[in-house]
Parts: C-alpha cells; structure tokens; sequence
C-alpha cells in the first residue's frame, strides 16, 4: 500500500453535512489500514500543526450536526507560497501523505499548490452555494435549501397577514442556484439571480400588477445575495407599486442546522470515494456527483470549468410566477 497515513480538513465556509464527509474519510481510511489525523481550522491546522489523531470513535455521533467538529477557516498565511511549503514540511515531518480537503474552489486551489510541493491531496465539495463547476452538487446544499424554505413559509404568513411584500435575501454569494429554487419552491412573484439581468419594471411591478389582478395581494421576492442592493429593491418596490414592502436577510442561518439525508449520504459516499482514489495512488482530484454517479476530475481541469446555471429552471419559475 502506497498511502500509509492521511489527514482530513475542512476549510471556508463551513456546510452542514461536512461531519459526515469527515466520518467516512475517517472511517474509511482505517478500514484500509491507514492512519488518520483530523486538522483542526482548514490548512491552519496543517501551518501549526493543529492535528488530532482519528479513531473509529473520533467521528462517532457527528453525523447529524450541523458545522464541521474539526472547526474550519479562511487561512491568509497558507495563500503564500511560504505558507505551503511549510504545510507540506509539517505533513512530511509528521509522516502524511496524502490530505483531503473539504472545501470550496479556494481550497481546492490550495490543495493542488500542496500536490505542487508533494502531498498528495484529493478535494471534496463543500459550500452550500452549490457553486463549484465540476459537481451538480456540493454538500450542505440541500439543507440550505430546505433551511430557506422552511424560513420563508414563515415569512409568508406575516406577509399575506398584512397584504404586504417580502423581499428575501438568501445566499449565494456569485451564484444564483439557492434562490432559484428556493423561490420556485415558496412560489416567489420574482426571483432575482446573478447569472440573469432583470429588467426592474417588466420582471417586478408588471409582474405584481398582473398578479394583483388576479386577486393576489401579498408577494414574496427571492433575491441572490449576489444581486446586491436588497434593501433598495424593497425600497423601489414599495414606492413604484404603493404596496408596504419588508426586507429579511436570511443570512447564516442557512448555514447551520441538521444536515438533511440527502448531504449525509452524498458526503458519505464522497468521502469513501477521495480515500479510495489515495489509497489507489490517485491525486489531484475533485470528487464530483454527476447525476447520481460520485466521479472525479482533475483540480487543474475542474477549476477552469465553467459553472452551468439552469436556464430551463429559470424559466419555469418565470413561468409559475404568476
Ligand atoms: O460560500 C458560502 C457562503 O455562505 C456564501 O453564500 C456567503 O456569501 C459567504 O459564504 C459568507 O461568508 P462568511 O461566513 O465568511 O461571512
């Protein structure tokens, strides 16, 4: 066997279901006979040597909770060259060969830059932005979904109470795909996205003059954090449509909470999957779902791809909007 010892880490935003990821890394390595270590707070870990050494037990009632238990950070010092040459020294000296990285595309950068300098590393999807080009999915997705909707039904009943108009920040910080669905899920009027230019009075008053003639009087508008300007939509809104308009920003409660089935299994099955590739000899990778299959691809390659954003989805929400 060519890998003998591995580490795990999860670093930017953390994603609910990231526990699981780390619980099949974990377990799956010392099926294979390896030996595990679990860094603490991303490649800030790895820089000071922040390293927990796994057991089967370590990742044991992890799975439902939201956050990651190895904590996770943005890390300044490991972007430069220095700082990777030394996290790669620190995995020598310990006697790691190979990292899994649970993370987005900045850490996925970070982890071909250690391929670069030797240590094999394997990156697995974990944002709930679901913005990564290479994966139909990223874990923490789905719950981040079902945490939106389950907030805006709520917000629907004090909007419908009071005949007014809830503008809707969800997250998303490039990338439109939470607030598609999202708003296709609560019924939004409008959902405004970054990946689609929205003509102000076609996509919103005339859309809600419309629907106020069919007898409906109060709206839910579902606005990409990416978009920007939240509070001045809800402003123009209530001013060029005479309806009382509210903003919520639904912020980072869409991060937290009980991972939903769906990202336990993907993340289980992803991470089982980036230590079998290590365990093969394989580097360099992104683990990836396309359709209902876990595949990889290299990180070089599914870095430079491009980001697909359903449009057919888009329009069926225009479509229903109404
Ligand atoms: O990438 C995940 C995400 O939650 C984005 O949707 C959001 O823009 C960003 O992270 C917020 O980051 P932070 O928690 O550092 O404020």
């Amino acid at each position: 066997m060519g890998v003998k010892s591995i580490a795990v880490l999860t670093s930017g935003g953390d994603a609910p279901g990231m526990n699981a990821a780390v619980r099949a890394v974990v377990r799956t390595a010392l099926s294979f006979g390896m030996t595990v270590y679990g860094v603490k707070r991303g490649y800030n870990g790895l820089l000071n040597k922040d390293l927990i050494k796994m057991t089967m037990r370590s990742v044991s009632d992890i799975m439902q909770h939201g956050g990651t238990f190895l904590y996770t950070a943005r890390s300044p010092e490991f972007n430069s060259i220095e700082g990777v040459k030394k996290a790669a020294q620190n995995c020598r000296e310990q006697g790691i060969d190979g990292v899994v990285v649970i993370g987005g595309d900045g850490s996925f950068r970070g982890a071909r830059d250690l391929v670069n300098e030797g240590i094999m590393c394997i990156g697995i999807p974990g944002t709930i932005d679901n913005d990564i080009a290479c994966t139909d999915y990223t874990i923490g997705y789905d719950t981040a979904l079902n945490t939106a909707m389950e907030m805006i039904d709520r917000i629907r009943d004090t909007t419908e109470s009071h005949d007014r108009c809830s503008v809707v920040e969800v997250m998303g910080r490039h990338c439109g795909d939470i607030a598609l669905n999202t708003g296709i899920s609560v019924g939004a009027i409008a959902t405004l996205v970054p990946e689609v230019e929205y003509d102000f009075q076609r996509d919103l008053v005339d859309r809600m003059h419309l629907a106020q003639k069919t007898g409906k009087k109060h709206f839910i508008v579902v606005v990409a954090e990416g978009c920007g300007h939240t509070q001045e939509i809800t402003d123009r809104i209530q001013k060029e449509t005479g309806i009382e308009s509210r903003t919520t920003i639904l912020g980072h409660v869409q991060r937290g909470g009980s991972p939903t089935l769906k990202d336990r299994v993907v993340a289980s099955r992803m991470g089982y999957h980036a230590v079998k590739l290590l365990r093969d000899g394989v580097d360099n990778r992104v683990v990836a779902l396309k359709g209902e299959s876990v595949v990889d691809f290299d990180i070089t390659e599914a870095l430079n791809m491009e980001r697909f954003f359903d449009k057919e989805l888009y329009k069926i929400s225009a479509a229903l909007s109404i």
